[in-house]
């Protein structure tokens, strides 16, 4: 039995803020306290009332930053590591001239594996302890992710994507062998340690109905598995997808047909939605998950968050790397924030922080392990320092509640303002660090010689 004490100021969320003023829905400990036990939280309270339960364990003194779940990023593509921040196109554009091209790299299992690596890096640095990750085509590259998760003991969920048209020969799997490696993969990967495997029809376009029959057939026998794809990102995009399935009613009704839209289907961007999908979102219980840099980077529109929510969808929010722009989601809360309000809506620090962490968990149906800091969960965690840049500190002179402080993070903090990450209770922003500042050097040495 492993025990340690995390001291800071504790931030957890219990519920949805329903408004700026809905102390409620959280708890805020001033010097608060976990106890961690073998990699759970065993005891949230006071640092007084933890220090009497476990007088001897070691404690991490993390005074004066607030200690917070990890960060939870519910849609973001592992083989974009090196597309991110490419200029110019919208969607179809994007996707023929830069990301295609760069994905069939994945078919090596060596470049599969030395990108894991480097992408897992970033979700430390950036204080985000599970992601929900689309991978390549290629089954080497989900194989690469997974195993890399399981080495640094992450949650995290994830699957190859299913493509069969519409992208280069190096990118097209079939029917046959995407039903085939998928059914491999859940075998092999869903429910071993924390991973799960998540069913990736990538989206219309790139698959013919033959292949959608097969996603359906995985959907049905592994009901345990949550789907995604992408749904209504851009105009273009709806009109080809149409196009191609001229019986379907709109977008979402290519998946419905398909059996691929249900209460653990994750939609991403669903931005230009006609009012029947909407029903649908609301009868079926499915998630559209906003993507504020991405939509924003290839403008492909703004999201209806508050349109959603009156009508009961809960939506998750996410980077969407390398269309997005950030692995941050702190910046991701950020854009949110612009997104909301030039829709005339504005985004409480409260209910951002919420979104990022127990609402993203609820999305995945797992809130039970992940997204809070209560009794019983996995004790992944990130120490966040809202003084973390000069232009950060100078702001936190004037600021005088826990919301204000929480807004300063939301719109200027990024990996800067992450001080520490625990994953499974154990630290791993600092040792994740060293290994890549050695990987540098060892990269510049080759350089040079
Ligand atoms: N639609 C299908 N594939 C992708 C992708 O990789 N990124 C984004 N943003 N949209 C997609
Ligand atoms: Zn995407």
């Amino acid at each position: 039995m492993s025990d340690k004490v995390l001291r800071g100021r504790l931030l957890t969320f219990n519920r949805a803020p329903q408004s700026g003023d809905d102390a409620g829905a959280y708890t805020y400990i001033e010097d608060g306290a976990l106890l961690v036990r073998d990699g759970v939280i065993a005891r949230r309270g006071s640092f007084a009332e933890v220090e009497r339960i476990a007088p001897d364990a070691p404690v991490a003194d993390h005074r004066p930053h607030l200690m917070m779940a990890g960060f939870i990023d519910t849609h973001i593509h592992f083989p974009q590591v090196q597309v991110i921040a490419s200029w110019g196109a919208q969607l179809l554009d994007w996707l023929n001239s830069y990301t295609f091209p760069e994905e069939t790299r994945f078919a090596d299992p060596a470049h599969a594996r030395r990108m894991a690596s480097a992408f897992f890096d970033q979700l430390i640095a950036h204080g985000t302890t599970t992601a929900v990750a689309f991978c390549s085509v290629h089954r080497t590259s989900a194989e690469a992710f997974f195993a890399e998760a399981a080495r640094r003991g992450m949650a995290m969920l994830g699957g190859k994507v299913l493509m069969d048209r519409g992208a280069p020969d190096a990118l097209r799997d079939t029917p046959q062998s995407a039903y085939d490696d998928t059914s491999a993969l859940i075998a092999e990967w869903h429910g071993k340690g924390r991973a799960r495997y998540v069913i990736s029809p990538r989206f219309a376009i790139t698959s013919t109905p033959e292949q959608m029959e097969m996603a359906g057939a995985l959907a049905r026998e592994n009901p345990d598995c949550s789907i995604q794809t992408h749904l209504s990102e851009n105009r273009d995009e709806i009109a080809y997808t149409l196009s191609l399935y001229p019986e379907a009613r709109d977008y979402l009704d290519v998946y419905e047909r398909y059996g691929l839209v249900r209460e653990n289907s994750l939609l991403g961007h669903a931005i230009h939605l006609e009012p029947r999908e909407i029903d649908v979102l609301a009868e079926t219980g499915a998630h559209p998950v906003f993507c504020p840099t991405s939509n924003l980077f290839l403008g492909s529109g703004l999201f209806d968050h508050a349109g959603l929510k009156a009508r009961g969808i809960e939506s998750g929010i996410a980077t969407d790397v390398g269309a997005g722009t950030s692995y941050s989601m702190l910046q991701t809360l950020s854009e949110g924030y612009k997104i909301l309000q030039l829709n005339g809506k504005a985004l409480h620090p409260l209910q951002a922080f919420d979104w990022a962490t127990r609402s993203n968990a609820t999305v995945l149906g797992m809130a039970d392990r992940i997204g809070t800091l209560d009794e019983g969960s996995d004790a992944d965690i990130v120490i966040l320092n809202s003084r973390a840049t000069e232009a950060m500190a100078l702001r936190m002179e004037r600021a005088e509640t826990l919301a204000q402080e929480l807004f300063v993070l939301q719109v200027m903090g990024d990996d800067r303002a992450i001080d520490e990450v625990y994953v499974k209770g154990r630290p791993a922003k600092r040792r994740s660090q060293d290994r890549q500042r050695q990987s540098l050097a060892m990269a510049g040495e080759f350089a040079g010689a």
